[in-house]
């Protein structure tokens, strides 16, 4: 039977649902492949009684944790998160990333540093030899900051538009309630860091979808059905 972008969805949440232990505190991530593996989570906690708790890191996955019944905590509660799993827009050859085509890339960025491991859940047509090379990079931003920050990505090389609502008039809101500018960058981000550190000291930005040295392990669904599995080094 041929194999789909779902199937390969499907195979590496189930394969981050069966690294799971009981006791875990686990970070939720945001996306269809996270939602995979959600799902894969749930089932096992209703067969097994696997007792783990989860930070959701959006309002979706949160719903879709309560519907898989799976207990719900905060890093308040627990500060130290022992494995996050999330998807991710793009990954390279170092593992970084780029996230935030669901606009929840803050609050997965947030839980993620708290996680002693990250692993991240993707399909073949995630890889890229460059960051940027398909997928733009969202930026979280204030409403008021839109103009300035725009005028910051375009002098790191980026093309900025403000991401507009579907089915929603006017701009997307995000969880917190702010805006998201999509910066594509032609031929992919050159200096990664620069790029980074340039935008954390940007005024307005709250934060920005690059994740590097962030993940500890990319399962990668492949066509044939088996999981690549790299680690950081
Ligand atoms: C949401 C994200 C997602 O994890 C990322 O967009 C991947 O999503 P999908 O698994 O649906 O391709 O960063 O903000």
């Amino acid at each position: 039977m041929a194999r789909t972008q779902n199937d390969a969805k499907r195979l590496v949440g189930q394969t981050v649902a069966d690294m799971i232990t009981a006791g875990m505190v686990l970070g939720l991530g945001t996306g269809s492949t996270a939602a995979m593996a959600i799902k894969a989570l749930g089932e096992r906690i209703s067969r097994e009684g696997l007792e783990v708790k989860g930070i959701p890191t959006s309002f979706a996955s949160e719903r879709l944790a309560r519907e898989n019944g799976i207990p719900l905590t905060t890093l308040d509660e627990h500060p130290a998160v022992d494995l996050a799993f999330d998807g991710a827009d793009e990954f390279d050859p170092g593992l970084a990333l780029i996230k935030g085509r669901g606009a929840a890339h803050t609050r997965e960025k947030i839980v993620a540093a708290q996680a002693r491991s990250f692993v991240v859940l993707v399909d073949e047509s995630k890889r890229v030899s460059r960051l940027g090379e398909r997928m733009p990079l969202p930026v979280e931003v204030v409403p008021m900051a839109v103009a300035p920050v725009m005028t910051v990505l375009r002098k790191l090389g980026g093309d900025p538009v403000l991401r507009m609502g579907v089915k929603k008039d006017g701009p997307v809101v995000t969880d917190q309630g702010l805006w998201i500018l999509d910066a594509a960058f032609d031929h992919g981000m050159g200096d990664l860091d620069a790029v980074n550190m340039t935008l954390l000291q940007t005024p307005g930005v709250l934060d920005h979808g690059l994740f590097l040295d962030m993940a500890t392990t990319v399962l990668v669904g492949r066509d044939d059905g088996t999981v690549e599995r790299l680690d950081r080094r």
